[in-house]
């Protein structure tokens, strides 16, 4: 008989209590302030890493080394407000993504999740001499195929865990918009064929790697159906994002508390990928072909070609974070228009756990 209490996730030597990972929200969503809440919980919080210096004062003109300060301070904020686990999530299509990794490398961060892109060449010396441990966030078993065949034969070694993001997480997609809405493609049917890749590195490397899931992930029921099959936790960001603690301005919380079913969209981020966010009167006026002035001229995102995209996304989320979603949106999970109320971490986590026990016992 399966146990009734949520099980703890073990990754290396990291030990939860419960295994919910905070997604990583870019653009100052998941700071410090949400991280330590949900490492206090038993979870794994996760500092959003790109775009970070957004908020330093000297982003507009030197934006590595304001994205490599504001990350440094937040993990140090964050490791004063809890003793638990504290991860940063990294997109590998930032052109400052190997020097955002050393920075979480040299301030310990326990984990880092490495998303949007392959994380093929990274800096493994550094890697290797420290107590980080690497999660790549990947979308099919042929991605996690391939990063781990890489690293197995690059570097002797594998990524210590894997967290699968399926087609109704919110943010940047990892899908074909053609795929998101076909059954092929959802995240029952990619989960237990990702398993089937990881078991063999697992024997290869006579190391556990466990399997974490995201993407419409919303209830404790929920969180038990994967569990039941086979996963070892699972990763959410949109019911993060409606706490008090969630590092965003109130009106960005509440645009998730007021959306509607129909409000979900899938966008074509001006970075060549779908993403899925909340409709606003920013977003149809790009669709409707208006370009908004772009004031920042670097390439924060390796895909971006800032000369002509319509709009800068990061300077857009950057907006909505701030609580400005006239001149920016909100990225949301296909399950956004559920939320109808912000509370704390603390009181979404014992929900959580409750709904489990619940399910658990049927
Ligand atoms: C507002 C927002 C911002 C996000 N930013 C990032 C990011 O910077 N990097 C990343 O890998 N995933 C990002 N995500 C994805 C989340 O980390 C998480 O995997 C996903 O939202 C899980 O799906 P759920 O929202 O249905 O729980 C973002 C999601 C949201 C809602």
């Amino acid at each position: 008989m399966s146990s009734r209490k949520l099980p703890k996730l073990k990754i290396g030597d990291l030990e939860a209590e419960i295994p919910i990972i905070q997604g990583g929200m870019s653009v100052g969503i998941s700071l410090s302030g949400l991280a330590s809440a949900v490492a206090n919980e038993g979870g794994i919080g996760v500092i959003g890493a790109a775009a970070i210096g957004m908020l330093e004062p000297d982003f507009k003109t030197n934006f590595k080394e304001a994205n490599k300060r504001a990350l440094r301070k937040e993990i140090r904020k964050a490791k004063e407000m809890t003793k638990g686990i504290i991860g940063v999530n990294i997109m590998v299509a930032l052109s400052d993504f190997e020097e955002l990794l050393l920075v979480a490398i040299e301030e310990k961060a326990d984990l880092v999740f490495l998303g949007a892109g392959l994380p093929l060449k990274v800096p493994f010396e550094a890697l290797k001499n420290s107590s980080t441990k690497v999660v790549p966030i990947v979308s099919s078993a042929r991605a996690a195929d391939l990063i781990f065949r890489y690293w197995a034969k690059h570097y002797n070694h594998v990524p210590d865990a894997v967290v699968i993001e399926g087609p109704l997480a919110g943010g940047h997609l990892g899908f074909k918009r053609e795929q998101i809405d076909d059954p092929r493609y959802s995240l029952e049917n990619i989960l237990p064929e990702v398993i089937s890749v990881i078991r063999v590195y697992e024997k290869q490397f006579e190391k556990k790697i466990p399997i974490i899931v995201a993407g419409g992930i919303y209830t404790g029921e929920d969180i038990y159906k994967f569990i039941q099959m086979g996963a070892d936790g699972v990763q959410m960001g949109t019911r993060f994002v409606a706490t008090h603690e969630c590092d965003a301005d109130v009106r960005f919380k509440e645009a998730f508390v007021k959306c509607k079913k129909e409000d979900i969209i899938i966008i074509d981020s001006p970075v060549g990928l779908p993403g899925r966010a909340i409709k606003n009167k920013f977003l149809e006026e790009v669709k409707a072909g208006i370009k908004k002035p772009i004031r920042f001229l670097w390439k924060c995102l390796k895909p971006c070609d800032f000369k002509k995209v319509p709009y800068c996304i990061a300077l857009a989320l950057t907006n909505a974070k701030k609580g400005n979603l006239e001149e920016g949106f909100a990225f949301a999970g296909a399950n956004a228009y559920r939320v109808d109320k912000i509370i704390s971490v603390k009181e979404l986590i014992e929900s959580l756990l409750i709904e489990y026990e619940k399910a658990a016992s049927v």
